[in-house]
C-alpha cells in the first residue's frame, strides 16, 4: 500500500533538505519563500499525542446575528451546488476572531471554499500560521513530512524540477488517491487550511469531494446499516514508505492505528459523512477479510466516480483553499511530470473531535 503514500496532500513528495546549507544557490537567492522550504530533521522525536478536549469554532458562529458576516462585500460563485464556493473581495488576514468562528462554520456547510488573491495571507508570518491553527483547533505536527525550519505545525507538499515522478506513475494506473487528511489519528483534523506556494503553470489541480453527498447517495437501509459498523484507520503504512528511502521523509512519531465510526456526525452542522478513505482506511471491524473488502472497495468506488459529489480546484496564484476535513476527501493531481516545474504547498492542519458516531449506540 505504500504507493498510495506519495500522491496526495498528505504527504512528502520532495527532495530531501536537511539544512539550508543543502538548498541550491538559486533557490536561497530568488525564491519568496524560500524560508518555507522542508527540512527533514532528523533528531525531531515526538511523544504520541494526547486526547485534548475540542471545542469547535464553528459552534461560536450559530448563535451570531449573521453567521455569515465575514464575507459581507465578497464576491461569492458556487462551484457546484454540493461543495466548494469560490471568494474574492475579502482578506483572510483581516477576520478577527468573530470572522473566523464564522468562516469555520461557512466551511463545514460548504466543504470546501477557495479564496482568491491572499498574497497578505501566503506572505504571513510563521507566527501568524501558528495562531491562525490554534484558532480552529490544535495544531497537528505531521508524523513523518517535512516542515520549515522551526515550524513543524506546517505541513509541507514539495516538488521541483529535481523530484522524480516516477514512483506513483510507474507502479500505478491511477495516481489519484481520495482521502481524508491523517485520519488515523484519534482526533483527527477538522478545519483545515492549504495554500500553494509555488505551482506549475498549469497542472496539479486538487480534487475534493463531499463525503456527505456520497452517503445520501446509498440507499436508506445501506445507510443505516454502515451506521453500525466502525473501520481501523492507519498510519502504519506511511510510516514504513518514509522509513523506506524511496522518497524523502521521516519517522518522528511512531505510527498509529484508530478506529472510528464509518458515518461520522458533525459536531455543528450535525451532518452524517461517510468516513472511510482509500489512503488509511484498512478494514471494517468485526466483519470477515471479504465482507470488509466488498464494502469498502464499493465505497471506494463510489467515491472515485461520482462526479456529481466532487469539484476541482485550479490553482491561481495566491490561492488559499479551506476545507473541513472531517467532511470531504481530496486528491491532488499528477499531471505535470513533463514540466518538472516547482509545486510547493503548506497545509495547516488542527485538530477536531474524535469523530463523533451518526450512530449514538455505537461501541467505539
Ligand atoms: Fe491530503
Amino acid at each position: 500500500m505504500a504507493t498510495v503514500e506519495t500522491i496526495t496532500e498528505s504527504l512528502p513528495t520532495l527532495t530531501l533538505r536537511s539544512t539550508d546549507a543543502d538548498k541550491p544557490a538559486a533557490v536561497k537567492e530568488e525564491y519568496r519563500y524560500a524560508h518555507l522550504l522542508p527540512v527533514f530533521p532528523k533528531e525531531e522525536h515526538y511523544p504520541p499525542l494526547t486526547p485534548f478536549e475540542h471545542v469547535d469554532p464553528a459552534a461560536r458562529a450559530l448563535s451570531h446575528s449573521n453567521p455569515r458576516a465575514f464575507l459581507d462585500g465578497a464576491s461569492l460563485v458556487d462551484l457546484t451546488p454540493r461543495l466548494g464556493t469560490e471568494v474574492r473581495g475579502i482578506n483572510l488576514v483581516d477576520l478577527d476572531n468573530d470572522g473566523r468562528d464564522q468562516l469555520a462554520l461557512e466551511v463545514a456547510r460548504r466543504g470546501v471554499m477557495v479564496f482568491r488573491d491572499q498574497q497578505p495571507f501566503l506572505d504571513s508570518s510563521l507566527d501568524f500560521f501558528r495562531a491562525w491553527s490554534a484558532h480552529f483547533g490544535r495544531p497537528h505536527i505531521h508524523p513523518t513530512s517535512g516542515h520549515p525550519d522551526g515550524v513543524p505545525e506546517l505541513h509541507l507538499v514539495y516538488r521541483d524540477e529535481h523530484t522524480t515522478f516516477n514512483y506513483e506513475l510507474n507502479d500505478r494506473v491511477q495516481p489519484t488517491v481520495w482521502h481524508s487528511d491523517v485520519s488515523y489519528e484519534l482526533q483527527p483534523p477538522g478545519l483545515t487550511t492549504f495554500f500553494l506556494l509555488a505551482q506549475p503553470r498549469t497542472g496539479g489541480d486538487t480534487l475534493f469531494t463531499s463525503q456527505v453527498s456520497t452517503l445520501r447517495r446509498l440507499s436508506p437501509h445501506f445507510w443505516d446499516f454502515l451506521k453500525t459498523l466502525t473501520a481501523v484507520h492507519s498510519g502504519f503504512e506511511q510510516a514504513d514508505f518514509s522509513r523506506s528511502g524511496r522518497r524523502g521523509g521521516v519517522v518522528r512519531r511512531e505510527p498509529v492505528e484508530n478506529v472510528h465510526p464509518v458515518v461520522r456526525k458533525h459536531p455543528v452542522t450535525g451532518d452524517e459523512a461517510l468516513y472511510v478513505n482509500r489512503q488509511f482506511t484498512r478494514r471494517i471491524v468485526g466483519l470477515k477479510l471479504e465482507e470488509s473488502n466488498a464494502i469498502l472497495n464499493f465505497l471506494y468506488d463510489h467515491i472515485d466516480k461520482s462526479g456529481e459529489n466532487q469539484v476541482r480546484v485550479k490553482w491561481e496564484p495566491n490561492t488559499v483553499v479551506i476545507w473541513d476535513n472531517r467532511v470531504t476527501a481530496h486528491s491532488a493531481i499528477l499531471d505535470f511530470e513533463d514540466t518538472r516545474e516547482r509545486r510547493h504547498g503548506a497545509r495547516i492542519t488542527p485538530q477536531a473531535e474524535r469523530p463523533i458516531p451518526a450512530n449514538p449506540d455505537l461501541k467505539l
